[in-house]
């Protein structure tokens, strides 16, 4: 994608608005952190690592702005955690984010404790965030390569929800994969699951993948099943917003329905996701935060109400899918496989902290 959805530049956060897309290339440009918080509630910004990356800028953008008013250093630390509070709670179900910005406060307690001063702090944390940023390119890069020697040679990939370029720093994780195995040769084509309600597959999935010239079908959440009885989905990758210590896995409302379903006509159902993404504090699926939308976002399609006006509506954002039915998932660091306790924790030791800062 040309050029980046995502940029940062002298305290200004410039994004592409994904709830534009396709219609519109509008870029939205955020000066305050209750913009960018407001962005990523808004989903203009969205996808696990992406939400990350646009938390750890929303905290450089805060800090420069701190240091620029000549703050002491005990108010810049009361400041950024402040901060820190507000894009955390944008959005709970994505560890991503909270993960991002409390490595930045992790960053800060450390020099802050050395005697550092906040005009110094704020160019360490600009530059923690680019390195954020950049890291998430290299390790979509890996969990593409790594998850496209998994497939068997002509796929027939189904993905769910958004999960490349646009959720990601750049490349994606279960596009990611998508991409290299295409690269590779390894690909016939992709279903798209709509991903009712806001529809991340049907605007964003089939917007990227057009772009790469992936061939690739659009198929209403429903039919899934369908597909798969006949024997035309080889495999299912989706990512993940949040990996429990024991493999449960949180991802978009509508991927455990499709586990099930793989599990049921023996098809493999791979999750692609940053090991930033495994949460070392939470142990089940059970202790995951599943963030609750507004029903109007059901009701409605395009400002356009669909229901009758009392109709009443859920809208979680997300469920959970237990590790039983996950046949693998594809890391920076390679293949997990189960018992995912086990391969969880020793992929986690070969994730070392990021310049000695571990909030995990
Ligand atoms: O609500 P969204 O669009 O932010 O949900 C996104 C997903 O569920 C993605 O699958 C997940 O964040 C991984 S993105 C690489």
């Amino acid at each position: 994608m040309n050029p980046p959805h995502i940029a940062y530049e002298s305290g200004v956060l410039r994004l592409i608005d994904q709830t534009q897309i396709p219609r519109a290339i509008v870029v939205s440009r955020l000066t305050t952190v209750e913009e960018v918080a407001g962005a990523i509630r808004g989903m203009k910004v969205r996808g696990a690592p992406a939400i990350g990356i646009a938390g750890a800028y929303g905290m450089a953008m805060c800090a420069a702005a701190s240091a620029a008013v000549s703050l002491s250093a005990e108010d810049f630390m009361n400041r950024m955690t402040e901060a820190a509070r507000h894009l955390s709670a944008a959005r709970p179900t994505a560890v991503n984010l909270s993960w991002a910005v409390n490595a930045v406060l992790a960053l800060l307690a450390q020099r802050s404790l050395a005697g550092e001063q906040p005009a110094a702090m704020a160019a360490v944390v600009e530059a923690y965030a680019r390195k954020i940023h950049a890291d998430d390119i290299e390790t979509c890069r890996r969990i593409g390569d790594a998850g496209a020697e998994l497939l068997a040679p002509d796929g027939a990939l189904l993905t769910h929800c958004n999960t490349g370029s646009l959720a990601t720093g750049g490349y994606g994780t279960a596009l990611g994969v998508i991409r290299s195995a295409w690269h590779a040769g390894k690909l016939k084509m992709v279903w798209v699951d709509e991903t009712r309600p806001l529809l991340q597959g049907a605007r964003l999935t089939t917007w990227e993948l057009a772009q790469d010239s992936i061939p690739h079908t659009l198929i209403a959440d429903a039919m899934a099943a369908h597909f798969m009885r006949r024997g035309l989905v080889s495999a299912v990758i989706v990512g993940a917003d949040r990996i429990a210590r024991n493999g449960d896995t949180a991802n978009k409302i509508g991927t455990y329905g499709l586990a099930v379903l793989a599990h049921a006509h023996g098809i493999p159902f791979y999750v692609a996701a940053p090991s930033s993404t495994c949460d070392g504090a939470t142990a089940t699926g059970d202790d995951i935060i599943i963030e609750e939308r507004s029903p109007d976002e059901v009701t409605s399609m395009g400002g356009v109400r669909l229901t009758p006006a009392d109709t009443h509506a859920a809208n979680p954002a997300f469920d959970i899918t237990p590790a039983k039915y996950i046949t693998a998932i594809v890391t920076e660091f390679g293949v997990l496989r189960a018992e995912f306790s086990q391969s969880i924790a020793a992929m986690r030791v070969c994730a070392a902290p990021r310049d000695g800062v571990t909030t995990r």
